[in-house]
Formats: C-alpha cells, sequence, structure tokens
C-alpha cells in the first residue's frame, strides 16, 4: 500500500512575493518530496514607480492576497485543509509587517485547524530549496547566500549547523544590482534588468573588485556601487551615456560575478570543501553561474543552484524547509505561544 504523504503548507511573505505552495513528503527519507500546488504572486509592478520596495504597499498587497492563494493551492491541488499535516511560515528575517502577515495567516490556520506549524528562517529555505532537485547535495558543503538583503558564504556541516565564514560588510549583492539599475534608469528589480541589458554590451570599464585584494571571505557592495556612479556621471558629462549603458552594466555585472567567483574559490580552499550551493534571488544571474561553471571545472568543483523559478523567492522553499524541520521533531504545537517575527535573524543563530 502507498504511503500517506505528509501534506506541507508554505507560506512566504517576507518582501514583495507572496509564495503559496503545497508539497507531499514521504516519511523516512529526506529527499523523497514533491510540490504538489505552488502559487506565487509578485508585487513587482506595485513597487517599481518607487524604484524600490515600499514596506506598507508590500504589506497590504499580502493581507489581499495571502489567503486567497492558500485557497487556490489547496485547490490547485485537490486536497482539504484538514488534510494539512504541518504549516510552516517565514518567520524572518524580512520586512516586519509583511512577515507579520504571513505569520498570522499561517498560526491562525493552524489554531482553527489544530495542526502543527514550524517558523522557518528566510535563507535556511533559499539554503535548502536545491536539494529538493538535487539528491547529489549532501553536507557538508558550503554555502553562497546572495539575495537583495544577504551576501554571505557558510560552512554547512550538516542540516542545522551553519557557520558564517563570510558575508557583505554594507549593500548585497541584489541590493547593489538594484542601486545601480536605478543609477542606469532601468526598472525594479536591478538584477534581471542589468543581466538583459548587459547582453547587448562589453566589459569596457575597469570596475574595482572590492576587498579581493586583501585576504578573508567578507564582501563589500557599496564601493562598486559608487565607482559605477561616478562611471555614469562621466559618461553623462561626454554625452555619451546613452550608447554606453550596456557596456555599464556588463562591466558593472563582470565585477560583482568575479568578485563573487574569486571568493567562493577562498572559502572553498579555506573549508577544504569542493561543493558550493549557490541560492537566492543573484544565483539566477546567468553570467555568474557560466563564471562559477569555469570556476568549477578549473578546480573540480561542484555548485549546485535550485531551479530558476525558485531563486527568487517562493512558498515553495519554506514548505521544504517545513519538510526538513517535521523529519527531525522540530515542530510546534504551542498554539498558545507568541507570534514572534524578526526583521533580523543571523543565520548561524538558529543552527540546531
Ligand atoms: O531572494 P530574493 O527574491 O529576495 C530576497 O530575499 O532579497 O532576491 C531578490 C534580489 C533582488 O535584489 C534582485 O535584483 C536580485 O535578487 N536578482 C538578480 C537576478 N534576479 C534577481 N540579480 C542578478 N541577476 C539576476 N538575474
Ligand atoms: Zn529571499
Amino acid at each position: 500500500m502507498a504511503k500517506k504523504p505528509v501534506y506541507i503548507l508554505g507560506i512566504e511573505t517576507s518582501c514583495d512575493e507572496t509564495g503559496i505552495s503545497l508539497i507531499a513528503g514521504f516519511s523516512g527519507e529526506v529527499m523523497n518530496c514533491k510540490v504538489v500546488a505552488e502559487q506565487l504572486s509578485s508585487q513587482i509592478q506595485l513597487h517599481q514607480q518607487w524604484g524600490g520596495v515600499v514596506p506598507e504597499i508590500a504589506s497590504r498587497d499580502h493581507v489581499r492576497r495571502c489567503i486567497q492563494l492558500v485557497d487556490q493551492t489547496l485547490l490547485d491541488a485537490g486536497v482539504d485543509k484538514q488534510q494539512i499535516d504541518l504549516i510552516a511560515y517565514t518567520a524572518g528575517p524580512g520586512l516586519m509587517g509583511a512577515l507579520f502577515v504571513g505569520a498570522c495567516v499561517a498560526r491562525g490556520l493552524a489554531f482553527a485547524l489544530q495542526k502543527p506549524f514550524v517558523a522557518i528562517h528566510h535563507m535556511e529555505a533559499h539554503l535548502l530549496v536545491p536539494m529538493l532537485e538535487s539528491s547529489h547535495i549532501k553536507p557538508p558543503f558550503a554555502a553562497l547566500l546572495v539575495s537583495g538583503g544577504h551576501s554571505q558564504f557558510y560552512g554547512v556541516q550538516t542540516i542545522g549547523d551553519y557557520s558564517l565564514v563570510g558575508e557583505t560588510l554594507d549593500d548585497a549583492a541584489g541590493e547593489a544590482f538594484d542601486k545601480v539599475a536605478k543609477i542606469l534608469g532601468l526598472n525594479y528589480p536591478g538584477g534581471p534588468a542589468i543581466s538583459a541589458l548587459a547582453e547587448h554590451g562589453q566589459v569596457k570599464y575597469a570596475l574595482p573588485r572590492p576587498m579581493c585584494d586583501r585576504p578573508g571571505f567578507d564582501l563589500s557592495f557599496s564601493g562598486l556601487k559608487t565607482a559605477t556612479l561616478q562611471l555614469v556621471r562621466r559618461l553623462e558629462a561626454d554625452q555619451c551615456l546613452e550608447q554606453e549603458k550596456a557596456n555599464v552594466a556588463a562591466s558593472f555585472q563582470e565585477a560583482v560575478v568575479d568578485t563573487l567567483c574569486r571568493k567562493a574559490d577562498r572559502v572553498l580552499k579555506h573549508l577544504g570543501l569542493t561543493q558550493l550551493v549557490v541560492a537566492g534571488g543573484v544565483s539566477a544571474n546567468v553570467r555568474l553561474r557560466q563564471k562559477l561553471g569555469e570556476l568549477a571545472e578549473k578546480k573540480g568543483y561542484n555548485f549546485f543552484y535550485p531551479p530558476l523559478a525558485w531563486c527568487t523567492d517562493n512558498g515553495v522553499m519554506i514548505a521544504y524547509a517545513g519538510w526538513h524541520k517535521w523529519q527531525r521533531q522540530q515542530i510546534s504545537h504551542q498554539h498558545s505561544s507568541g507570534l514572534e517575527v524578526r526583521a533580523r535573524w543571523p543565520l548561524d543563530s538558529c543552527s540546531n
């Protein structure tokens, strides 16, 4: 007789995507789980006119969408609310108001259905989701988490044991893409916009590779952003910015990608590892994957990425992180416990 699946509902509302998913896990084997249904509502168009995410607009749109998307996900899955075994929700890091919306929906639903729940760390979910489709990823490995709010290297001893090796001292890589896109007059989010424009340009301008000239694993992108701004002003003054925009985009992207590759190589050497999981929104960058691929070939490394659809925020990664928690029995039945979400939440502090 087929085993009864464990149905996990994932709710992601940490920033500007309302992501809901239902996955089915099959107990006994961590890898054995599949996505049953998934809904994603992006707020990009709402924020575009402001050039970045407006927290209040984000919260309000999550309120509008969240319950409706939960209903649609269950309808698509053909699964009744009562069949849900676990509700996983993002509890941080992220925008407080936005996090509260998802947390309230998740905890309210868990209470009404008398089902267990689990608070998920958004970056742990990014880190784990590549494992959903690749059974080759086995700890120990290194992880590079590159998103709009984070740029960090971790050593992953086992699932749940994360040690920070290096991180950005200022802007995150995705944030730098977003800010430089704004400087170039491109739309939010900047990563895909710069990447698309760079395809029509050449790496013509020498921009800095921050923190590469000194030992260590930390990153910094705010100086690179300023150097790009100065370049743009110079080109503007010379009245040739329009025809040079694609070259600026290609040169900036190459500087970010090259810096991440050099540091990834350093981190792997330092940890004595050959496997690197790359996740978060910036891991969708084609040039980054290309250049890391060249590095992998040269040095005998193995790099793993999530499928493109799960690089940026989504509900699948939250449900999948919930599945790992279910396997470890790190879930809660305490419906009367306080509802806590965190804007900041270091991943190594929630190692278990
Ligand atoms: O992981 P994510 O959806 O949200 C956060 O947790 O921050 O990442 C969003 C970030 C944005 O800064 C966006 O510009 C960047 O990921 N991004 C990219 C690409 N696609 C998204 N950056 C570079 N190249 C891309 N193709
Ligand atoms: Zn994210």
